[in-house]
């Protein structure tokens, strides 16, 4: 089958699209308002988008026309942190994403507790194994609803000492939740390790 998202109202490109863009990291971001409420929301479409300096990048729709509270506090603000989700706090993440106004601090809706971030003003959630404090870099209106995506540079890095192992995280203690399509998530406890190919950069020359 083959389908024209031109021929499909926003809705159904939206359904399709979120179960075929499959599994989705979960940034569970952290923002404040300009009078210093705090906010806390669930976002998938999520990704890395450069290394030097390290920056990633969330995109957020609106709410009847409006920016929802973490765009509108990113604007005015520059600041938020991008906290991993982890099984641990994943029932509480779907809970926070509630359409609650901007003055409802969904720290307290889920009883996450706000630690102190080192850069930024927003507090990161104690109870996630990998923070990254950002600063704004960039934000671009992408599309018809003018669906922000916000692109931000990492200034400091949270890991949880248990699950670094030389440099790196080790994903079967992290225990990172994706979303799927829907209501559905995936864990992440089945992990295959497949190798890149080696390319020989000085091929011996071949017989003529
Ligand atoms: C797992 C999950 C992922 C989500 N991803 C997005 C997303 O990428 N973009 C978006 O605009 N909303 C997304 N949402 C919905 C927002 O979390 C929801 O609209 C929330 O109320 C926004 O909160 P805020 O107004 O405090 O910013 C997601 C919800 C869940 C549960």
């Amino acid at each position: 089958m083959k389908i024209d998202p031109s021929q499909l109202g926003p809705k159904e490109n939206y359904l399709l699209l979120i179960s075929a863009i499959v599994p989705r990291p979960i940034a569970f971001v952290s923002t404040q308002g300009r009078g210093g409420a705090l906010n806390l929301a669930p976002f998938s479409f999520f990704m890395g988008v450069s290394t030097d300096p390290p920056t990633v990048a969330i995109s957020v729709g609106r709410r009847k026309g409006e920016k929802k509270d973490t765009s509108q506090n990113i604007a005015d603000t520059g600041e938020f942190v991008v906290n991993v989700v982890d099984e641990s706090v994943a029932k509480r993440m779907v809970q926070s994403s509630g359409d609650f106004p901007p003055d409802v601090d969904e720290f307290a809706i889920t009883g996450l507790t706000p630690a102190p971030s080192e850069r930024v003003r927003p507090p990161r959630v104690a109870e996630c194994k990998v923070s990254l404090e950002c600063r704004e870099v960039l934000t671009v209106l992408v599309g018809r609803k003018k669906q922000s995506l916000i692109l931000g540079q990492i200034l400091m890095i949270h890991v949880d000492d248990a699950i670094l192992d030389g440099g790196v995280i080790d994903t079967s203690k992290l225990r990172p939740i994706g979303r799927l399509g829907g209501s559905n998530y995936s864990r992440t406890r089945d992990i295959i390790e497949m190798l890149r190919p080696q390319i020989d950069p000085n091929p011996p020359p071949k017989d003529p």
